[in-house]
């Protein structure tokens, strides 16, 4: 089947929803394709909050929360997009509360603001208050108020549809080529479509089920950011993953950093503070990166609870009332996954594989760039964690997930609804589909041979093993050598149902494909950063190395492997110093 609309999103998450929303405002014919269910996105899955420098209980500005990410982001970050990032935040969370989303309320009725990692008062000075929450489910609340809103303003949906190819005319996307539309899978029959556009957002999302312990759903494959590798569009920073100092030990279920912003703290098995040892001065609320480390370290040199593989988050202290209103489903998660009770217990907690820092490159427009000089694809635009444009750099701060895709889903619809403005629908001839309906057919005609769940397994221990909190070469040698046998291994995956009807099994070979690409870029990007910044740490380059490495990195398909391009860090006010909490 063949359609067509002036702007098509792919990834009904708060970036996509958010620029179908504009769209629709200015009377685009727009329409929103996703994987899943437009509220089961990940967006719904965050929880602590949404920083503004809002200054409801204490003085704030945006340059402070400029200067945090910056800074958080270990001076990678772009300084440009930061401070789009810092300044946008706050009139998007004024449109989400007039949208009607429940935000928490100071006694006053102001949207009330707690504190998260990362984020200070007068650059560096102490914890602020700038992260505003609906108790700890404010990644759900967006997605719902982001989804209604969208539902009223009568945008299309397209959902349960896979997208398998994005078409360009011209040319490939990577040279020169104008995106065209996408190739989708309709998971309910097994129908390709094809859909053709004069704009398309890659709002896919993130990959975290790449980690053996992640908090990422199982949809997270990073099915956006491959398809326009394929294509020719680098990936940027890829060597940059989050681990999440908090997750639900052996599971990886998130445990919000919302518990440690409202006072909770972590304890080693000896039952010591061992955040005073690591960042004297910000403590349990230091960035991501240093925490994650910190755990490992402790668990290292035995000091794990029982000597095991954990520490725990405890919030016994905070009280029940507290408990109750502002953290009320991380402690059902640690009641119902751990057994056990946060009100009386101490939770058992490991780093969890969370965010990707990295992604496809975009200008401020959201409009994806593919080299060192900015150079637009036309028609192709990225917004949200698939995306890296880039304010989060080498390490994101708490919160700035949802700011991200919130600031720039917001700008990717504005600019979205100007450019498709005159502009012809592009062509593409009519058996564009043919190449993904013949790799389909082949993956679900296959003999029988390697099997998608036992790769995805393999490929999540090494990820974890070799390039994951700590890296060196020899990890990542092992692990680039691993991968690449994974990915030979790959091309003999048969699928064990061969029908048509919600062959959840087919899509889930074709998305370990995607994860296969990104893990590739990742441990050959990570390999060739001789340093430590943010969350790249060489035990063998332990030193920030400005002098080398303050530039991103982009990643080009090639048929030895990903080869590795830089473009230069945009700074505009922080000059990079020590970065010291
Ligand atoms: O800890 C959290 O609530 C997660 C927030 C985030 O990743 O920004």
């Amino acid at each position: 089947m063949r359609l067509q609309h002036d702007a098509l999103i792919v990834g009904a998450g708060g970036a996509g929803l958010w620029a179908a929303l504009e769209l629709a405002k200015a009377g685009v014919d727009a329409a929103v394709l996703t994987k899943l269910y437009p509220t089961r996105s990940h967006t719904g899955a965050a929880q602590g909050g949404v920083c503004a420098a809002l200054g409801n209980l204490e003085e704030d500005h945006w340059e402070w929360h400029m200067f945090d990410t910056i800074k958080g982001g270990d001076y990678l970050v772009d300084q440009d997009a930061a401070e789009v990032l810092a300044r946008e935040a706050i009139e998007t969370v004024i449109e989400l509360e007039h949208m009607g989303l429940p935000f928490n309320r100071t006694p006053d009725g102001k949207i009330d603001q707690r504190k998260f990692g990362g984020h200070t008062r007068n650059y560096g000075e102490a914890p602020v208050q700038r992260a505003c929450y609906a108790a700890d489910r404010t990644g759900h609340m967006i997605l719902q108020t982001l989804y209604q809103q969208c539902i009223k303003a009568g945008v299309k949906f397209y959902d349960e549809y896979h997208v398998v190819d994005l078409l360009s005319e011209g040319g490939e996307l990577g040279s020169g080529g104008r995106a065209a539309g996408v190739v989708a899978y309709r998971i309910a029959d097994g129908e390709l479509h094809t859909i053709l556009a004069k704009a398309v957002l890659l709002a896919t999302g993130g990959f975290g089920r790449m980690f053996r312990i992640t908090s990422n759903a199982w949809s997270l494959t990073g099915d956006g950011i491959a398809l326009a590798y394929r294509h020719g569009v680098p990936m940027q920073d890829m060597e940059f993953y989050q681990f999440h100092p908090t997750g639900v030990y052996g599971l990886g279920i998130l445990l919000s950093e919302a518990a440690r912003g409202e006072g909770g703290i972590l304890l080693n098995g000896l039952g010591e503070r061992f955040m005073e040892r690591y960042a004297p001065s910000m403590m349990d609320l230091a960035p991501r990166d240093i925490v994650s480390r910190s755990i490992y370290l402790e668990i290292r040199d035995g000091r794990g609870v029982e000597g095991k593989d954990y520490v725990y988050l405890d919030v016994r202290h905070l009280g029940r009332k507290l408990i109750e209103e502002k953290l009320p489903d991380i402690t059902d998660f640690a009641r119902v996954y751990l057994g056990v009770e946060p009100l009386t217990e101490p939770v058992p907690i490991q780093p969890t594989a969370h965010y990707a820092m990295g992604g496809i490159p975009t200008d401020l427009e959201t409009r994806v760039t593919r080299d060192e000089l900015g150079t637009v694809v036309p028609g192709l635009y990225a917004a949200g964690e698939c995306a890296c444009v880039s304010v989060h750099g080498a390490n994101r701060l708490g919160t700035n997930s949802l700011v991200d895709l919130l600031v720039f889903g917001r700008r990717a619809g504005r600019r979205m609804a100007i450019d498709v403005k005159g502009g012809s629908m592009p062509d593409v001839p009519a058996d564009a589909h043919e190449a993904s309906a013949a790799e389909l057919e082949g993956i679900r005609s296959a003999a029988p041979g390697e099997r998608a769940a036992d790769l995805k397994r393999e490929l999540a221990d090494v990820m974890m093993d070799n390039v994951g909190v700590y890296r060196d070469e020899a990890l990542l040698t092992a692990g680039r050598a691993r991968v690449r046998e994974l990915r030979e291994r790959y091309a003999s995956v048969s699928v064990a149902d061969k029908g048509r009807t919600f062959n959840t099994d087919l899509l889930e070979a074709r998305e370990l494909g995607y994860l296969l690409d990104i893990a590739e870029t990742t441990v050959t990007a990570a390999l060739a950063r001789q340093e430590s910044r943010g969350a790249h740490a060489r035990e063998d380059y332990p030193d920030r190395n400005d002098v080398d490495w303050l530039v991103h990195s982009l990643a080009y398909p090639a048929s030895g492997g990903p080869v590795l391009r830089h473009k230069p860090v945009t700074i505009t006010t922080f000059q990079p110093k020590p970065r010291v909490y």
